[in-house]
């Protein structure tokens, strides 16, 4: 294994300098520097993939790592929002849904939606490798504004927990739990332009109610409580507190750590089913419970105060079930049981196979709660899956069989599950 490693840790770093891209946009007029997350079908920057880069880019080249963040921040709006999808240095003209994801231009220049906001633990782990505290400084104001527009702008109603408004927000773009809400036939669906059809009219809609959370609440549209979104949010929101504190700047530190705890108990609190033990999404004013089990249902467990009684129940009735989670090649994002997991699906994603960043962010969860046989379990099959089939976008959960794009940058986050902490 040790061997293997090693050739996934310089392949990891191959990948992530042949993924660079830097220029100068005279549109934004400023120099950027980022990795692509695939040069064949993922060109621009996007969010939450330059803070995965970022941070396994911390292990061997900070210069880099910061470069990264510093370009996502750059675009930042003087309200503190970032889109998820940035468009450097763009000379033609942009896929279709480009247009009905951004605010009305005929140049827009990114999208007006959000990615589950991984941004402030990115912070984090680079300003602790590089201990540059030039780099603390420049970062911790943006950050505090990109989470103060969350707050403000994407909690309709007050309850701590953030809503997206489309599926494409949660960074898991086709997860099954949504279908009931876009109108899409579980098990599955068989024509691909209807589909298509079902999220591509959610674009409309959001431009249409120019991309407001509360205005999509208010008039029944698509406006979901995630629970991977709101465990990654109060995760940042902790991280935020740390940065503070480095800074000396214990006010505000201790504002966003009560902050996370409000999260995180609203998570426990609301989105906690007892009879399956397991967290579900919640859907519109009724915050209607999305009941199908995908991984997002485990996500709590990537925080610090979660009860040790849940965590167990999360990692022994769900994450360690082979007809559920714990498949040959773990950790699939959809329950193997559920009518909705295929494992072999590749044109609507995350609907059965297994990604990198879900192992990466629950190998860290569970190793915090000391569930380490797991953790090592599943960091090892990780490793084992790309050493054999390279660093694709996605893996069949039972065959191991990668699909999706090739020379995908965040499934380098393998070399953070071995050396990370
Ligand atoms: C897919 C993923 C999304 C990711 C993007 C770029 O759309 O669902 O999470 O950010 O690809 O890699």
């Amino acid at each position: 294994m040790h061997e293997a490693y090693q050739r996934v840790r310089e392949q990891a770093k191959a990948l992530l300098l042949a993924n660079r891209r830097q220029g100068y946009d005279p549109h934004f007029r400023r120099p950027y520097r980022y990795t692509c997350p695939s040069p064949e079908r993922y060109r621009w920057q996007w969010f939450w993939d330059s803070c995965f880069h970022a941070i396994v880019l911390s292990h061997w080249d900070l210069e880099q790592a910061k470069e990264e963040l510093a370009s996502l921040v750059s675009v930042q709006r003087p309200n503190g929002f970032i889109g998820h999808v940035i468009y450097w240095g763009r000379k033609r003209l942009l896929e279709p849904w480009a247009y009905l994801q951004s605010r009305p231009s005929l140049r827009p220049r990114h999208t007006a939606y959000i990615q589950p906001p991984v941004l402030a633990l990115a912070v984090h782990a680079v300003f602790r490798r590089s201990e540059d505290t030039a780099f603390l400084r420049a970062m911790v104001p943006p950050l505090d504004r990109y989470y103060r527009w969350l707050a403000a702008e994407r909690d309709p109603d007050r309850d701590g927990l953030i809503s997206i408004i489309s599926p494409y927000e949660s960074g898991l773009d086709h997860k099954p739990a949504y279908d009931p809400l876009l109108g899409i036939r579980i098990p599955c669906p068989r024509s691909r332009l209807s589909v298509e059809w079902r999220y591509r009219l959610t674009d409309l809609t959001n431009l249409a109610l120019g991309f407001s959370a509360h205005r999509a609440l208010a008039l029944g549209r698509f406006c979901v409580e995630d629970v991977l979104v709101n465990a990654i949010y109060a995760q940042g929101l902790y991280a935020l507190a740390d940065l503070h504190r480095w800074l000396g700047e214990t006010t505000q530190a201790d504002g966003w750590e009560r902050q996370a705890r409000t999260v995180e108990h609203a998570l426990l609190a609301k989105c906690y089913d007892p009879q399956v033990e397991a967290f579900f999404d919640l859907a519109g004013r009724k915050e209607m419970p999305l009941r199908i089990l995908t991984v997002t249902a485990l996500f709590p467990l990537i925080l610090p105060s979660i009860p040790k009684e849940r965590v167990h129940r999360l990692v022994e009735r769900h994450l360690k079930d082979p007809k559920a989670f714990w498949a040959p090649y773990p950790v699939p994002s959809v329950a193997l049981w559920e009518p909705s997991c295929v494992p072999e699906m590749h044109w609507l994603i995350w609907r059965g196979p297994t990604w990198m960043n879900i192992n990466w962010f629950l190998v860290r969860g569970l190793r915090r709660h000391g569930y380490r046989e797991e953790a090592d379990a599943i960091t090892e099959k990780s490793i084992a899956l790309v050493s054999r089939e390279g660093f694709r976008e996605f893996y069949n959960p039972l065959t191991g069989q990668g699909m999706g794009a090739h020379n995908f940058g965040w499934t380098t986050l393998v070399v953070d599950m071995v050396e990370g902490d």
